[in-house]
């Protein structure tokens, strides 16, 4: 029998309409724009307003990339959606998004793994293609990140916003993803996390203790030294060296991590899709916003290798190599 693969047939992406730029931090958090641009890249982040949520940026940025593969809803049959920041607890955001698009029937769940959940999202759907039990699967990565952001604390706030992504796959003879690697170590759980919920319980304190708790500096260390073996591991998966990727499309956190990333595969920034000045670390978001804008930008092309790789709390890391 022919080998199945999951080939992307279209992007999409959504973006809050508010913009927030570093000057505009400068008003109301002891921050500058040269601390925060010269440390991260970035230069601004779209927020959500009041009433707009996770579920709204979801929602357009898959009818978008169905719109883009000429794929009505109700022709999908699983829908798999990363995020950290849900709508509400239950139902799942897969299925208020499915029932807003009118895909209803067809198997939909969420994805928690921080900010890998897009590339969790893809490797768990391209199973599902490759098992020969979907034929048509939307893949979404959605975030409103600053939901949980404490705008008084200056070494997190600078550094989040919100977006997502998404893609339609589809089975087909021709490759297609061709590797996925997933992993998780939950000892690192104190360098990365927002320790309120459901079931420990919620904090007396404002938004009732809701707040990303991070140590920046150990945050980075681990995952320069992570994406590191995580490329290489990636490329033998897929039987490739670097040499025959076309761009490297990366988690969108911090430039100097991305920088790293990409000198350790020998790549040129001229063939790394950089979008952090623009939208700061949307998550989940992130990786499929940058793939949208690459695709509609026209700077990636049908037949390029794409590697796509993230990495967040958890800790999680993930990536994707894949024919676009
Ligand atoms: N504006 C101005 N100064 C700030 C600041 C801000 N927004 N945030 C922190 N500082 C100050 C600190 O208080 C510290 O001051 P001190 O030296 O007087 O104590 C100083 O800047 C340096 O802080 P440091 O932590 O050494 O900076 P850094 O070079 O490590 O950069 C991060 C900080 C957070 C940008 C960087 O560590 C990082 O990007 N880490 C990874 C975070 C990440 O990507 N998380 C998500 C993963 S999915």
């Amino acid at each position: 029998m022919a080998q199945i693969y999951s080939r992307i047939m279209a992007t999409g992406s959504a973006l809050p309409e508010r913009v927030l730029t570093n000057a505009d931090l400068e008003k109301f958090v002891d921050t500058s724009d040269e601390w925060i641009h010269s440390r991260t890249g970035i230069r601004q982040r779209h927020v959500v307003v009041e009433g707009e949520t996770t579920g709204d940026l979801a929602t357009l940025a898959a009818q978008r990339a169905l719109d883009a593969a000429g794929v009505k809803a109700a022709d999908l049959d699983l829908i798999i959606l990363g995020t950290t920041t849900p709508d509400i607890i239950f139902p799942s955001t897969a299925c208020l998004v499915q029932h807003r698009l009118g895909a209803n029937g067809c198997a939909a769940f969420d994805v928690n793994a921080a900010c890998s959940g897009f590339v969790y999202a893809l490797g768990i759907a391209d199973k599902f293609i490759r098992s020969g039990q979907s034929k048509k699967v939307l893949v979404i990565g959605a975030e409103t990140l600053t939901r949980m952001v404490d705008w008084t604390e200056r070494e997190t706030c600078v550094l989040f916003g919100d977006g997502a992504g998404a893609v339609v796959l589809e089975a087909s003879d021709e490759p297609g993803i061709y590797a996925t690697c997933l992993h998780a170590d939950g000892g690192h759980k104190e360098l990365l996390y927002n320790p309120v919920g459901v079931s420990v319980g919620f904090k007396d304190e404002p938004n009732h203790g809701v707040r990303i708790r991070m140590s920046g500096r150990e945050v980075f260390k681990v995952a320069v030294k992570t994406l590191d073996s995580l490329v290489e591991e990636t490329l033998n998966a897929a039987g490739m060296d670097a040499s025959q990727l076309d761009w490297l499309i990366p988690h969108q956190a911090n430039l100097r991590i991305i920088e790293a990333t990409a000198k350790r595969l020998n790549m040129p920034m001229e063939q790394v899709i950089v979008t952090v000045d623009k939208h700061a670390n949307t998550s989940s978001g992130s990786v499929p916003l940058a793939l949208d804008f690459a695709v509609r930008s026209g700077k990636v092309k049908r037949g390029q290798n794409l590697l796509l790789e993230a990495f967040g709390g958890g800790f999680t890391w993930a990536s994707a190599l894949l024919r676009y």
